[in-house]
């Protein structure tokens, strides 16, 4: 059935650092006007769909959903998140490396399970959605299996996501090692079967460059010079212990970005996590190669790592998603992440105006995953992954939005202020997905 949404539309169709307010479209009272396959067929002003709504409604069934005063917006795009690190969000009392060997490796260890592994990417999926996030770059763990459970749990949702197996062949317990050999028979294999299938695509995923001994690297970009569309996810320059440890490991190495570079790991659809230390000739290779940083405020504040400088790399054009890095963030929440990411810049006297911010959650974050001609705005024939926000979704951001005198402010009290009960629905190719008050069902109007 035909569905069309009524309601705010708000959505990017280029980036506001460069277009100003031409870089968006608000379009107060607005349809979304989605196909049987899910994907949008028409958008723009009520006042201009409405004649030919009523004409279709006669020729076929249309259901038409009535949500004015929310305002629908394109699903938020995660670029860097760990679906196994799920159960340890909010790990006390650690800083990355610490982190990894206290915390992490020992939950990653239980991911050779692949039921476990389910039950988790069950739990992690309806976290995003409840949370408006509607396509994530995902780490699994070292184990194939983990990433056969989060394909079949994401295939299962219909979702666009983007994973894959973690490589990792040094210094960490032997439960989450593999080997530079078996790791690229592993990645092979996953990437034979699930990369293109339905909406997922498979990211090759050294974990950083400590964990990799150079033949794995080399191994890693092997993979990508035998499958030349699948993704390379990877960590770089997050803490300034780790920085050194890199450089005592690969002494022949320029500098971190050099380690990878050296394997072939550089390009546009490379993406590397954090970028917090990086030196001018990293954020020059960065550009001239056209891979993206995912930028990770929350993890970044939780873990100590240090503040990303977001203006310099603007300044080298360098294209940057905004990841929640769940668990090393402490929150799926986009809203979470953006609220960081202004605290951050304003810590470097820096700006980040709420259009930018959800920008780079949104289109922006496409843009990252080379997705932008399939998700990330409304345009006819891009895939129908929505969310619906509540601008009086609590007594309190009724209270404080009714004081907002333009969009700008009550955008940015959204970003700041909100959370989860913000996101009143998500809508994954039309259906809905996720709805926060499961007894408030929209009114249909036929
Ligand atoms: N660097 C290497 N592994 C990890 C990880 O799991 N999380 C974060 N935040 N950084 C890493
Ligand atoms: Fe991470």
């Amino acid at each position: 059935m035909i569905q069309v949404f009524r309601g705010s539309l708000l959505f990017f169709t280029s980036d506001p650092l460069q277009d100003g307010d031409a870089a968006y479209q608000w379009i107060e009272d607005g349809l979304l006007w989605v196909g049987e396959s899910g994907l949008i067929e028409r958008v723009g002003a009520y006042e201009q769909l409405a004649g030919l709504l009523i004409e279709q409604q006669t020729e076929q069934q249309i259901q038409l959903l009535d949500y004015r005063g929310k305002i629908l917006l394109p699903g938020f795009v995660d670029c860097h998140i760990h679906y196994p690190q799920t159960e340890m969000i909010a790990a006390y009392g650690t800083q990355l490396l610490d982190w990894l060997q206290t915390h992490t490796f020992p939950v990653e260890s239980r991911f050779s399970d692949y039921d476990y592994g389910v039950s988790i990417a069950e739990r992690f999926v309806t976290e995003l959605l409840r949370n408006g996030t509607t396509t994530a770059l995902v780490f699994g763990t070292v184990h194939p299996q983990s990433v056969e459970a989060f394909f079949s749990v994401a295939q299962q949702h219909r979702l666009r996501m983007i994973a894959g197996k973690v490589m990792m062949d040094r210094h960490a317990p032997e439960s989450v090692l593999d080997t530079a050999e078996t790791s690229y028979h592993e990645s092979k294999a996953l990437i034979e079967k699930w990369h293109g299938v339905d909406r997922l695509s498979y990211a090759v995923t050294p974990r950083f460059a400590p964990t990799s001994t150079p033949a794995q690297l080399h191994m890693a970009g092997r993979l990508l010079a035998e499958f030349p569309d699948v993704y390379l996810h990877t960590h770089l320059s997050e803490n300034v212990d780790e920085l050194a440890w890199v450089q005592s490991l690969f002494p022949d190495s320029e500098h971190y970005l050099d380690v990878y570079d050296q394997a072939g790991l550089l390009g546009s659809r490379s993406i590397f996590a954090h970028g917090i230390h990086l030196c001018d000739d990293e954020c020059q290779r960065l550009a001239s190669s056209d891979s993206v940083l995912a930028h990770c405020p929350s993890s970044n504040l939780f873990l100590g790592s240090g503040l990303f400088n977001l203006k310099k790399m603007d300044d080298y054009g360098i294209r940057v998603g905004i990841g929640s890095d769940v668990g090393g963030g402490s929150s799926f929440s986009a809203f979470d992440s953006l609220a960081d990411a202004y605290k951050i810049q304003q810590l470097q006297h820096h700006n980040l105006d709420p259009f930018r911010a959800l920008y780079l959650a949104t289109l922006g974050g496409a843009k990252a995953l080379s997705l932008d001609n399939k998700i990330g705005s409304f345009q006819p024939g891009m895939e129908a992954d929505f969310i619906v926000m509540d601008p009086q979704a609590t007594d309190f951001l009724a209270f404080r939005t009714a004081h907002c005198h333009n969009l700008k402010e009550t955008l940015f009290v959204l970003n700041t202020l909100g959370d989860d009960r913000v996101i009143a629905a998500t809508y994954i190719l039309g259906q809905l997905a996720h709805q926060r008050d499961s007894h408030h069902v929209p009114q249909g109007e036929n």
